[in-house]
């Protein structure tokens, strides 16, 4: 594969680093203020789109030195897991063994060792006098403020945990969590861990049909929702939707019912003996609960997840192994000190990423997190930037998709406000096309910050492949080389390793936080992950480049893959070149049979600004695909669509696309943030076939 020099103009210091006077020089933006000039950003991220490699800003200073991470594990992965098991984690009963490797694909890890997840995230920061310390800076969409510090997490978590106690909840029970991003969704996951039951939770934004039946296949005894819920302004009544959709479940015991914020003028139905409220809950509960320690191997949590096929996959998570990857890869990743970063992850826990990174990861640490409750746009489209202005938040996490909304919105949003603050940015989710990736470097990291591209999965538990921030030379694009301990390949079709290029991403070797089976599916597990190059190989799903330096490049779903004439396409590579357009805002792709190539490329497009859709901009863009790719990846068809079908966690559902696409039936909308995109665009295609 070809190298391009790194990026060196005259104000680049030698290293390819892009310095503050660099940034100045090219962007007109100062990198410590990331406040712009007159200079063109749209010329500057065009110009730099043909920069392959970053080195770490020349003024970012890392506090964690990783090279002895990278020595051990690389030297005894199993030493080295066990050694950080020690360091990071607090144990009742220390473990002797490490990995038991024994009955693959069915591993375990520190399994005779015990100890607490609660007091690992809450007691044990208490305990050393960081009581004090706020544990969640909460946020309101109303601008409400309140800070909840460590000890009024513990103290809240242990009322919460009698409470349940009270309500017969008994190691291994299931319970659900349906709430929004309040910092009771924290207590409700914390206190089920401390009394060893599993939690269930549900992303807020899911319709309460989706809650019954992960509630329903994981017979879960309790469920801790909340009274209504508000977004933008508007109220919906979520216990009273509930009733209706779950009143009948049979294992179903008990409804806990969270007071959400703002006023809630709706009746709450309570059901006598059945439903209480968390707040006469916790008044009645006794405020100590001890942590006891539980086997490293006790389940801690089911997420459901989407899959190939309709049926959810239960991701079923233990305790210890989890813990420590969720706890090490902040660290480590991030480079975060829990003394003085200010960390923001804008997921929601309803997702693996606010588990892992929001609640858990952050928590063991012992760092202060902003929690935010509302969306990106409202009561203005520059509330993120605002509250990283306010909290002078340092480490920031998001989404691609979430940068490429804010690119549509405009540099003018976070040009309001200070964001000198921040040091690190980090990315998940997606692959993150060139363009986003240098808007979010420039616009808010002002150039000075490292951003960690990191990749995993809801099964993976926490980060396996990404850039250490201020370690790792990035390039746009790619997540770059796995962390310490972890064993990524690519295979080929039939099997073989491939060294360079494009292959099946697989991971070789156990660690400590992967999946351990899907829930009361062990059969559903080695299928999916561990049939097709046998029980030790653990098959991700994605397809990824490798690159001449040893950088992963992820592409996709393997499902995702298009073929044109015997030709491979991702999905993602194509829409990473016609994003790359000055005009575009967005754009997803998807495969449309075709009888003479097997398949063709259609693409839906979002133009930036006040762009309209006419022939000339598509002959343009595909023009412009055939520059960056090939001929081969024009896209047979444009589609010009004001919005693209989005679950509520950003991913485009290209299933649906290509629904649309070839005319079919529409599947399922149900799991749109917006299923009225999907009419439109439908009334659009038929329009115009
Ligand atoms: C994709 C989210 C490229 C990938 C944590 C993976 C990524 C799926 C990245 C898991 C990334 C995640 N670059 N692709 N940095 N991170 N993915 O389970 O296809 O919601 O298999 O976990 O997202 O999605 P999940």
């Amino acid at each position: 594969m070809s190298h391009h020099p790194p990026f060196r103009p005259d104000s680049v210091r030698p290293g390819g680093t892009v310095t503050d006077q660099a940034v100045r020089a090219t962007t007109g933006r100062s990198a410590t203020t990331g406040r712009s000039a007159t200079t063109d950003l749209e010329a500057t991220l065009e110009g730099l789109l043909s920069v392959e490699s970053f080195d770490p800003p020349a003024g970012f200073v890392r506090r964690r030195p990783v090279d002895a991470d990278r020595a051990a594990a690389a030297a005894d992965p199993q030493a080295f897991w066990a050694a950080a098991a020690r360091e990071l984690l607090t144990w009742d009963t220390p473990f002797t063994q490490v990995l038991d490797d024994t009955n693959p694909p069915f591993y375990t890890w520190f399994a005779d060792g015990e100890l607490n997840l609660s007091a690992n995230c809450l007691d044990r920061h208490v305990e050393a006098g960081r009581g004090g310390r706020v544990a969640f800076h909460w946020r309101g969409e109303e601008g409400e403020h309140r800070d909840v510090t460590y000890a009024d997490l513990l103290a809240e978590t242990q009322r919460l945990a009698n409470g349940l106690l009270s309500l017969g909840v008994r190691a291994g029970d299931v319970v659900g969590i349906f709430l929004p991003m309040i910092p009771e969704v924290a207590a409700a996951m914390l206190a089920c861990a401390r009394i060893g039951a599993v939690h269930n939770v549900v992303f807020g934004g899911f319709a309460p049909s989706a809650v019954r039946e992960r509630m329903e296949v994981s017979d879960a005894k309790v469920l801790i929702t909340v009274d209504g819920a508000r977004r933008k302004g508007r109220r919906a009544p979520v216990k009273a939707a509930v009733d209706a959709e779950l009143g009948d479940l049979p294992a179903l015991e008990h409804i806990v019912v969270v007071r959400g914020p703002g006023e809630n003028a709706d009746e709450v139905p309570m059901t006598a003996g059945r439903d209480v409220w968390y707040d006469e809950l916790l008044a009645a509960a006794g405020p100590v609960c001890p942590a006891v320690g539980l086997p490293a191997e006790h389940p801690l949590f089911i997420l459901y997840s989407s899959g190939s096929t309709a049926k959810p996959k239960g991701i079923l998570h233990t305790t210890a192994g989890y813990l420590l990857g969720a706890t090490y890869t902040l660290r480590t990743v991030f480079d975060l000190d829990p003394a003085t970063d200010v960390y923001w992850c804008s997921a929601d826990v309803g997702w693996i990423t606010g588990h892992s990174y929001i609640v858990y990861g952050p928590l063991s640490n012992g760092v202060t997190s902003v929690m935010f409750e509302g969306a990106p746009d409202y009561p203005d489209h520059d509330i993120w930037w605002r509250i990283v202005e306010e909290y002078k938040v340092t480490v920031f996490y998001t989404a691609p998709t979430a940068i490429r909304t804010c690119i549509k919105w405009g540099a003018q949003y976070p040009d309001r406000h200070d964001l000198s603050s921040l040091r690190v940015l980090g990315t998940v989710g997606e692959p993150i096309n060139p363009k986003a990736w240098l808007w979010y470097h420039l616009v808010i990291g002002g150039g000075r910050c490292p951003i960690v591209d990191t990749w995993w999965q809801t099964e993976t538990g926490s980060v396996l492949i990404s850039p250490l921030a201020g370690v790792t030379p990035t390039k746009p694009g790619s997540a770059t080389r796995p962390l310490p301990g972890i064993s990524p390949a690519l295979l080929s079709e039939d099997g073989r390793p491939v060294t360079e290029g494009t292959g099946i991403l697989v991971i070789t070797q156990p660690w400590p936080s992967m999946l351990r089976t899907l829930y009361k599916d062990d059969k559903r597990f080695v299928e999916t992950y561990f049939s097709r190059f046998g029980p030790t190989t653990y098959v991700v799903g994605d397809a990824a480049r490798l690159d001449a330096d040893g950088y992963f490049w992820i592409i996709g779903r393997i499902d995702d893959v298009i073929n044109v004439s015997g030709h491979r396409l991702s999905t993602a590579e194509v829409e990473s070149a016609i994003v790359a357009h000055e005009a575009v805002a967005e754009a997803a792709v998807v495969a449309q049979a075709d009888e003479q190539t097997g398949q063709a490329i259609v693409a839906f497009v979002t133009l930036a600004g006040e762009r309209v859709g006419d022939a000339a901009v598509e002959a343009e863009l595909r023009e412009h695909v055939a520059r960056r790719i090939g001929k081969l990846a024009r896209p047979r068809r444009i589609v010009w669509a004001d919005d693209l079908p989005k679950t509520r966690s950003g991913k485009i559902m290209r299933r649906l696309l290509r629904d649309v696409a070839e005319g079919r039936e529409l599947g399922d909308v149900t799991t749109l943030r917006d299923p009225a995109v999907m009419s439109a665009l439908a009334a659009k295609v038929a329009a115009a076939p």
